[in-house]
């Protein structure tokens, strides 16, 4: 990891990240959302969507879990997880997916576009993604699993959230302490899906 931006150099999540070995800033989100909602545990199957460069699969590893992880960009390896690179948004994606396994205990995706800066843009340009990997739990998510996945906020985010909230036992909006005081990030934790509206499986 080298400091990008100004801004890294001042972060102090950037140098809690460097100095602890993880491989990005964005594994102390998970690790604060996993303590408060207890999202991943021991023996877990975790499919892990924007995935690079494995802060959130290494975080995933050190809970116990086994992990299956996609990225758009190329991922170093790493221990007990199974790297696809692959757009979320592609049906090949999923299918490789399926080749390795059709259900997990949590899904969990960071997955984000280019950041411009322009809240609007940022935000329209999340919904593709973060609706992809709404259908992707939906497809491969067990019964009672748990499912995080970010946005970035905007008009559309009060229509998502309803939308998924049909879904889970337990929801909520939630946007932890290490992500960015002016980001517009924002991550949507369900629990227990399968809550009244269980779908049928999106891809079969
Ligand atoms: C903020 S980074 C993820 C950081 C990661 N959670 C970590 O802890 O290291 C966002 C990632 O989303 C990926 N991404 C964006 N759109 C995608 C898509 N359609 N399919 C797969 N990955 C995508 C990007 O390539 C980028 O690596």
């Amino acid at each position: 990891m080298k400091p990008r931006r100004v801004e890294d150099r001042q972060d102090h999540y950037y140098w809690k990240a460097k100095k602890e070995g993880y491989r990005s800033r964005a594994a102390f989100k998970l690790k604060q959302m996993n303590r408060k909602f207890g999202l991943i545990k021991k023996n877990y199957w975790v499919l892990d969507l924007g995935a690079s460069p494995g802060g959130w699969s290494q975080v995933a590893v050190e809970l116990g879990a086994r992990v299956v992880a996609v990225d758009l960009s190329p991922m170093k390896e790493m221990e007990g997880v199974h790297f696809i690179q692959g757009d979320i948004t592609s049906g090949d994606t999923w299918r490789k997916i399926r080749e390795i396994r059709d259900s997990f205990d949590a899904v969990i995706c960071d997955a984000s576009p280019k950041i411009t800066g322009n809240w609007d843009l940022d935000h329209f340009r999340s919904v593709e993604i973060t609706e992809a990997a709404f259908r992707i739990a939906k497809t491969f998510l067990k019964p009672g699993g748990n499912f995080v996945v970010k946005m970035f906020q905007g008009e559309e985010t009060p229509r998502l959230f309803s939308e998924f909230k049909k879904f889970f036992v337990f929801r909520k909006l939630h946007s932890p302490p290490a992500s960015r005081k002016r980001s517009s990030e924002i991550y949507f934790i369900g629990k227990g899906f399968g809550g009244k509206f269980r779908p049928k499986r999106d891809l079969d």
